[in-house]
């Protein structure tokens, strides 16, 4: 993780001041917590701070929210530089995008997600577009790995991406029209990809009315070892009809 400083003093507004309806907001969020414990209330306020203010927390807001809970300015400039969900710079003005970075997205082509924020918004993460419309940066996982690779942006995820439909997510925003968040491709939420692959066959009824399944269990015997070769197929050996306890009397 790159070392968090806040944006120069150029790019800092002189104010910052709470909207009325946010303000109503914050102090209900404060009287959640009983007298003396009003710094609990530190996060959620400063993330709508940071709503309020384009999607980036200015210095001036980290002192308004420190004013507001009564707490040192130090305080409070610790909180919104230790948490990389506060963003200390000001990101694009239609999408900020967080580009999952960590193995499962990177082994299911993060990478290429990464060239085109590159190729489209800006070679260098953290920098904003030519337009100042979108900005980007690499994160740790998001907690979407099974339809890996994925970005968020802002309260969103995109999923299943890949260079072709992430272009078509980027067109969205650009043009105001956002796609459907979720999976990108044609897969129900994080469902196998073309449908059930498990419990899709009707089993029929077994002896004394159990259900009979389409094939043996598969055993511990029958578990692929960790010397087997990587062709073989975990697959349950059929099994002998069980033994006749009547005929055993018989004989
Ligand atoms: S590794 Fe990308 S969401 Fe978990």
């Amino acid at each position: 993780m790159s070392v968090r400083r806040l944006a120069p003093k150029e790019q800092q507004p002189a104010s910052f001041a709470f909207s009325a309806e946010n303000l109503a907001w914050a102090k209900k969020q404060i009287a959640q917590y009983p007298a003396g414990r009003q710094a609990s209330a530190a996060i959620a306020i400063l993330w709508r701070a940071q709503e309020q203010n384009g999607g980036w927390i200015s210095e001036a807001a980290i002192r308004a929210v420190a004013d507001l809970l009564d707490m040192p300015y130090i305080r409070m400039l610790e909180i919104a530089t230790f948490y990389t969900m506060f963003q200390l710079q000001p990101v694009g003005r239609k999408a900020h995008i967080q580009v999952c970075g960590t193995t499962p997205c990177r082994l299911r082509g993060a990478e290429d997600i990464l060239d085109v924020c590159k190729k489209r918004i800006h070679h260098e993460p953290f920098h904003l577009s030519k337009d100042g419309d979108f900005s980007w940066e690499e994160v740790e996982c998001l907690g979407a790995c099974v339809n890996a690779p994925m970005v968020l942006i802002w309260k969103d995820t995109y999923e299943d991406l890949t260079k072709e439909n992430f272009g078509k997510v980027l067109d969205g925003f650009a043009s105001g029209n956002p796609p459907k968040p979720g999976p990108q491709i044609d897969r129900q939420f994080s469902a196998p990809v073309g449908g059930p692959t498990t419990l899709n066959t009707r089993a029929g009824k077994g002896e004394g009315g159990r259900p009979a399944s389409a094939q043996p269990a598969l055993t511990d015997a029958d578990a692929k070892k960790p010397t087997d070769s990587a062709s073989r197929r975990e697959s349950p050996t059929p099994k002998p009809p069980a033994d006749d306890a009547t005929r055993k009397g018989k004989t």
